[in-house]
């Protein structure tokens, strides 16, 4: 079967780049500073798949490159170079679309989740407003509906109803979380990126939203890649993960290999330090 999302060569730097910033990056060079001119190689040469119903995870210390590579993913920032194909615009290569192209694919076919919640929601609006702009995006215009809509994907996400009419920044990490999982999956997207969603919440909470997780991937069929440096979130969503070092992908395989007999020596270094 064809991939949902296919992800040819992403490389995104950070700087004016040179023809040495690839080679003196990387794993072997231990570092992703180029330096020959200091430009940060944030995502080099990544190139995955993910198909239909699939949850791939993202593993890799801090700085690897795993949010930029989402926020190119999903056109929040632009790549340096690199294709990524979706299934339902066969053959055409997504980067060469026009922002409008861009933005109607973001808003109808995918939805995020950002590590940090100020990216993702408005905080001084509604939590319930905050769903319903994103469907407005996707061309909801009864008002009415936009808002039953957004209050049953809120109390699908098992958010406080009861609250929905408060803004985010009166709500605690977990209800946040919440209510981006709920604008996420408005407009009933095809693929769903998240970063880190459960970072920093306290162990009962992340439990609970990673089991709320995995019922929405089931009743809403969407493919889903996970960021996440916590090996025990990979270890319950991920069917298969990629761990990236410096921008690079150094393994890429199903979760249950790489997790119990890691082949590469920094994906060995990462599970280790886990037990
Ligand atoms: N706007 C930017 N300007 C300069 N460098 C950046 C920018 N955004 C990211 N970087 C750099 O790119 C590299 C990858 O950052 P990124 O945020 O993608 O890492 P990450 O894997 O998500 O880390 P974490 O686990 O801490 O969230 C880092 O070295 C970071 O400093
Ligand atoms: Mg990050
Ligand atoms: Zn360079």
């Amino acid at each position: 079967m064809a991939p949902v999302l296919k992800l040819k060569n992403i490389t995104r730097l950070f700087g004016k780049g040179c023809p040495s910033c690839l080679e003196s990056t990387g794993p072997d060079a231990d570092t992703n500073v180029c330096s020959h001119c200091g430009t940060v190689v944030a995502c080099a040469c990544v190139s995955l798949d993910l198909y239909h119903d699939e949850i791939l995870g993202i593993m890799g210390e801090s700085g690897s490159g795993k949010s930029t590579l989402l926020k190119t993913l999903h056109f929040d920032i632009a790549v340096s170079s690199g294709e990524i194909y979706f299934e339902n615009c066969a053959d055409i290569n997504l980067l060469t679309m026009s922002p409008f192209e861009k933005r109607r694919i973001r808003n109808f076919e995918m939805g995020i989740v950002y590590q940090n919640p100020h990216l993702g929601l408005k905080m001084e609006v509604s939590s319930g407003g905050n769903v319903a702009e994103k469907l407005l995006m996707a061309g909801w215009k009864n008002i009415d509906k936009t808002r039953k809509r957004s209050r049953s994907l809120l109390r699908e996400t098992e958010f406080p109803v009861g609250r929905m009419d408060e803004p985010p920044k009166n709500l605690s990490g977990g209800e946040q979380q919440r209510v981006q999982i709920a604008r996420a999956l408005s407009s009933n997207p095809k693929v769903l990126f998240l970063d880190e969603m459960t970072t920093g919440l306290d162990l009962s909470v992340q439990a609970r939203i990673l089991d709320m997780l995995r019922s929405l991937q089931k009743r809403f069929h969407v493919s889903m890649i996970v960021v996440s440096h916590d090996l025990g979130v990979i270890r319950l969503l991920a069917q298969r993960t990629a761990v990236m070092k410096y921008g690079r992908v150094v393994e890429l395989g199903l979760t249950d290999q790489i997790l119990e007999d890691p082949r590469h020596p920094y994906t060995q270094l990462l599970v280790n330090s886990e037990l």
